[in-house]
């Protein structure tokens, strides 16, 4: 197990490693950041089966800096399992002295920025999507991270409520800013899980001629067919994956029958019972906190349309 460290001395720009670059030559499928339930055990086991990438949990930088340590633990790492950090943050001198501290560990993407939480209490602070609409305000900070020359992309909603979406603020500012990519979770800050994403909005977003990672209600191929039409590079699936985390095996078997390259069928998913056994082997191993480790397990085929319909997150 790794985990990224705090440098005690200021380290230069360029100092770190060339992290890892993403290659978008075929779709990518993205395991999503869930709040106490993608622990390392996970994202391993969803790496395993068939993700490409996984993301942390979001972490607060302010946390980071002020060296919180059940922030950093959060954080870990394996040698195996390719991985972004999430980071909640709106001060570029935050970010910045954070990013001065931080040493890569080796499976190491990049950074994901959160511009898609909800919770009233992160509204508030001016984070998470309250940032969808202060374009100006996110390139800054995306560019604090060029400063470092760390790949960045943004999570988004489709901004904080119902007028925003209907002023298409996602679009400016998916036009108007220059991340690596972009995911986008269809859905404004006030939708829970019970009104469905709007899967009509990726056309345009992927018009824009920016990489763009669906995120929302994703489970089924012809949903992947329907992105790949719209020109999207990647699909990032949450609540799904965790239901049962061989659905990325699945997805991607599919693809490869619907494209001829498999004539004996692979798209299946593995038992629960099997998924149970390895997850919990991980969660031993990487010694996982109790309560994701309740999270995840009650979560482990569970219909999600049925979990989560009253929450924002
Ligand atoms: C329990 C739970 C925790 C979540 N925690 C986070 C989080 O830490 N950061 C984040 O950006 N989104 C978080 N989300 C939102 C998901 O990443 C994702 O955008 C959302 O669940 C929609 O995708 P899905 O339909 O595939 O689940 C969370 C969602 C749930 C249900």
């Amino acid at each position: 197990m790794q985990h990224p460290h705090f440098s005690p001395e200021i380290l230069q720009p360029k100092q770190h490693e060339i992290v890892n670059p993403i290659s978008w030559d075929s779709f990518r499928f993205f395991l999503a950041p869930l709040e106490s339930n993608t622990d390392l055990a996970l994202r391993a086991l969803c790496y395993r089966y068939g993700a490409d990438f996984t993301i942390t949990e979001m972490v607060r930088v302010q946390a980071l800096v002020r060296k919180n340590k059940s922030t950093w633990t959060r954080l870990c790492f394996d040698h195996q399992t390719p991985t972004l950090i999430q980071l909640l943050g709106n001060q570029e001198s935050e970010i910045r002295e954070f990013l001065q501290h931080f040493i890569p560990p080796q499976q190491f993407y990049g950074f994901n920025l959160n511009l898609s939480c909800p919770s009233k209490s992160i509204v508030k602070l001016g984070l998470g999507c309250a940032l969808v609409k202060r374009v100006a305000k996110v390139q800054r900070i995306i560019d604090v991270f060029r400063e470092f020359q760390y790949p960045i992309c943004l999570k988004i909603r489709l901004g904080l409520n119902a007028l925003e979406k209907q002023q298409k603020v996602y679009l400016r500012l998916i036009q108007n800013t220059t991340p690596d990519f972009f995911i986008v979770h269809a859905r404004h800050g006030c939708q829970k899980y019970i009104e469905p994403a709007d899967f009509s909005i990726y056309s345009e977003c992927s018009e824009t001629g920016k990489i763009i990672v669906a995120n929302g209600d994703i489970m089924e191929l012809q949903q992947i067919q329907y992105l790949q039409s719209c020109g999207i590079q990647g699909a990032m699936l949450g609540r799904g994956a965790i239901a049962n985390p061989s659905i990325f095996q699945f997805l991607k078997g599919a693809m490869l029958e619907i494209g001829g390259q498999r004539s004996i069928s692979v798209a299946q998913t593995t038992s629960i019972i099997q998924i149970k056994s390895e997850y919990l082997d991980l969660a031993k191993q990487y010694n996982s906190p109790e309560h994701c480790q309740r999270n995840v397990l009650r979560r482990f085929e569970q219909d999600f349309r049925t979990m989560d319909q009253n929450i924002l997150q």
